[in-house]
């Protein structure tokens, strides 16, 4: 892969990422990604055939449900045995580095997919983490979707912590990112009205910290 792509974030953004998490608790971002990068990542998602999609559970991987009322999305775990995916988790890497710097947040590690949500498909609202009931404190979204119209749909609501206002639309544009904390923000996606992709992703603490005697239970 092209040596030139930045894998790693300026202290000026991971600031503003910080104080945007310190201020209100989620972050923003759009253009802060390499453009190169980007679209690899977009070509990669694109390039999954039907069969490398899998269906997305709900709760933890011990507890699958699979429930087609919440969400009908499909999903591809990243890992490092790919060279696009490997660029990613090291950008998330780095960001996990800055944000340990700053907050002292102690993230540990990182898990995340990709999603496709078909015409038609979505997400209804939930939260990623239930409180002290997982070690997930971080969530990311980023959009892969290029030339993203209003009438496309498939934008994120994020909701206040009471789940009753809506507090930001985001459109799914490629190179959008937000970063929230996972107790904090009950979320949705609305219906798609095309093919719409992105990569969610979560920090976890390690689980010695988060309290609990065997998060894998
Ligand atoms: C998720 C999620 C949001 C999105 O996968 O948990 O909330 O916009 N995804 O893809
Ligand atoms: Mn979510």
């Amino acid at each position: 892969m092209n040596s030139d792509i930045a894998l790693q974030y300026t202290d000026k953004i991971l600031d503003s990422i910080a104080d945007q998490l310190v201020e209100r608790g989620y972050a923003i971002l759009e253009q802060q990604i390499d453009a190169q990068l980007l679209t690899l990542l977009r070509q990669r998602a694109l390039s999954f055939s039907e069969e490398h999609w899998r269906d997305a559970g709900i709760g933890r991987e011990q507890r699958f449900q699979l429930d087609k009322k919440v969400r009908s999305d499909k999903i591809h775990w990243l890992n490092t045995s790919n060279s696009v995916e490997t660029a990613y988790l090291t950008l998330m890497a780095n960001l996990k580095q800055g944000l340990n710097r700053r907050l002292f947040m102690g993230l540990y590690d990182f898990e995340s997919h990709f999603s496709i949500y078909q015409q038609g498909q979505f997400y209804n609202k939930h939260i990623d983490a239930l409180k002290g009931r997982s070690n997930r404190v971080l969530s990311t979204v980023l959009y892969l979707n290029e030339c993203w119209q209003e009438d496309d749909a498939g934008q994120l609501l994020l909701y206040n912590q009471e789940g009753n206002k809506i507090i930001e639309t985001v459109a799914p544009k490629l190179g959008t990112m937000i970063i929230f904390l996972s107790e904090k923000f009950p979320h949705q996606v609305l219906a798609a009205n095309c093919r719409r992709y992105s990569i969610a992703g979560w920090y976890r603490v390690n689980a010695s910290q988060s309290g609990l005697i065997d998060p894998a239970e």
